[in-house]
């Protein structure tokens, strides 16, 4: 007896070891001189040490002759921070990485049991795509994929990481999910790679140039985040889970730091120029008003004009979400609509209430703008913001104009605490755009029309740029001063927590995407 089990023994062990070779000691040294660990590596990077346990690592694709145990992936799941996450490594050195149908299986299965746990999902992706020897069956896998994907968005996060190439399909799940963080000068995504570019318009581009992380973070906007190598990108996972619940039924963790919930930030007081035209540095802002060092901005690279990021009042993870007068005044184009609304999105899937930095003077004019779809784009961030029921505080800072005003979580968009500070200005639109209209006639009459309109522009903007006909009619809750704004958001927040808003039933909306 002793003997069979000790055979029994042997054998597993024998399986094990073969499972853990990949693709063989030669593969996994080309994998090395890359500069890139292998799969089972990078989860050991990953997870909180000796907390993986691995699934699944016997299967193949039945009837193929192959030999290579786990179909070059690796899955199963472990602890980081001491809550449970489910995991998928690509393994590069079998057949690239390649989506069989098996292997789309094992990252399937994954995903199942990481809904159904109520546990966030991290892929970690180096693939060529579908396998080319294996056909439609890889095609099949893909979609099985993409239908977690979608169907798992909203309950649990979805984090994929990039650290390879992701060809073709490989690069559709992580466009699915709710963040890509890649690695800078490892890492490229593309759907067609520089060979078809080449054949089909005969443009010549690098991989770098076509899919790289700085092409993503900062031209597509794929991108969410980039490290700057493989253990930064696996860090920003830990790093970005640490202001996210586990899904949509929990609140996110929260994490005391010490900062005093009633500092007042007397710099807060002068920040805004006298001068509307002279930017600011809406970064500084931000960091002066959440919890010290907690701010972490996602997509900064992409539609720098707009900031999205997550930070910490109290200890308590908050969406932020503002204009940057810095870059483009603040004005809002396609892509800024794009990265604000995503992200508004996902806070309210996950119970992250939202703080609202207002200092929006406008939409991006133009027939680029215009032609590209401003008007549909724009749509978007009415829709999150109506959509969204996590509590949502909106600050005026400066300039709210228009529609670009109306859009930025408003009170007539449901703002729960819609603040401004005195600096703000609530118009229609800018002094000089509404006085060139208004005063065409006598303009055009005057004998010093300069001096003319700026008697105008100063008599507009006594009457009209400042908060307080907005806080005359109810429309805004209160003007505070700047340097109250920290104990001023935290007090809220305890006093909003969860505001019940039901919807009526539908299957659901129609987002203008
Ligand atoms: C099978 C593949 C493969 C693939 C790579 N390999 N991609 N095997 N199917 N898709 C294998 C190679 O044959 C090689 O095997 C090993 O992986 C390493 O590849 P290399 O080319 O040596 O590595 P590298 O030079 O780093 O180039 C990596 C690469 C390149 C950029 C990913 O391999 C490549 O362009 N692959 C094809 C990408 C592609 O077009 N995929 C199909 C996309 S279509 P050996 O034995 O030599 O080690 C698609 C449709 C899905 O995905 C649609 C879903 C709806």
């Amino acid at each position: 007896m002793e003997k069979k089990n000790t055979a029994q023994l042997e054998e597993l062990q024998a399986l094990r070891e073969r499972a853990l070779q990949g693709g063989g000691a030669d593969r996994i040294a080309k994998q090395h001189a890359k500069g890139k660990l292998t799969a089972r590596e990078r989860l050991e990077k990953l997870l909180d040490p000796g907390t993986f346990q691995e699934l699944q690592s016997f299967m193949i694709t039945p009837g193929e002759g192959q030999v290579t145990p786990g179909d070059g992936v690796v899955t199963g799941y472990g602890e980081l921070d001491g809550r449970t996450v489910y995991v998928y490594a690509q393994d590069f050195t079998v057949y690239g990485g390649s989506v069989s149908l098996t292997h789309a299986r094992k990252i399937c299965r994954i995903m199942d049991l990481a809904v159904s746990s109520g546990c966030p999902v991290i892929g970690l992706l180096d693939s060529g795509g579908a396998r080319i020897q294996e056909g439609i069956r890889a095609l099949q896998g893909y979609g099985e994929i993409f239908r977690r994907n979608a169907l798992a968005s909203g309950i649990i996060p979805q984090i994929s990481v990039t650290l390879g190439p992701c060809a073709g399909g490989a690069s559709y799940s992580p466009a699915l999910t709710d963040f890509v963080i890649m690695t800078n000068k490892t890492s490229v995504m593309f759907i067609t790679g520089p060979n078809v570019v080449k054949s089909v318009t005969g443009e010549i581009i690098t991989q770098e140039a076509l899919g790289g992380a700085m092409a993503h973070f900062t031209k597509s906007g794929v991108a969410s985040l980039v490290g700057q190598n493989e253990e930064d990108s696996l860090a920003l996972v830990r790093k970005l889970l640490s202001y996210l619940p586990s899904n949509n039924v929990e609140t996110p963790p929260c994490a005391p730091t010490g900062d005093d919930p009633n500092r007042s930030e007397e710099r807060l007081n002068t920040i805004i120029p006298e001068k509307p035209n002279i930017p600011y540095e809406m970064h500084e802002v931000i960091e002066l008003i959440v919890d010290q060092g907690s701010f972490f901005e996602v997509q900064s690279g992409w539609a720098p004009n707009a900031i999205v990021g997550f930070a910490r009042l109290d200890g308590n993870a908050v969406g932020i979400v503002a204009q940057q007068p810095m870059y483009l005044a603040g004005v809002i184009d396609i892509n800024a609509s794009d990265k604000i609304s995503r992200f508004v999105r996902f806070c309210d899937a996950f119970n992250i209430p939202l703080i609202t930095f207002v200092d929006s003077p406008g939409f991006l004019p133009g027939p680029l703008q215009e032609h590209g779809g401003i008007i549909r784009h724009g749509a978007k961030i009415i829709y999150a913001y109506v959509e969204a029921s996590v509590p949502k505080i909106s600050i005026v800072t400066r300039k709210g104009y228009g529609g670009a005003y109306i859009v930025m979580g408003s009170k007539s968009l449901g703002a729960d605490l819609h603040l401004a500070w005195p600096s703000a200005e609530l118009a229609v639109m800018g002094p000089q755009g509404a006085v060139n209209i208004l005063k065409r006639r006598e303009l055009a009459r005057a004998k010093d029309p300069q001096a003319l309109r700026a008697e105008l522009v100063a008599d507009y903007r006594k009457k009209f740029s400042n908060p307080y006909r907005a806080a005359e009619y109810g429309i805004l809750d209160a003007v505070i001063e700047p340097a109250k704004t920290r104990p001023t958001l935290i007090a809220a927040l305890r006093a909003l927590r969860e505001p019940v808003r039901q919807l009526p039933p539908k299957k659901h909306g129609v987002m203008p995407v």
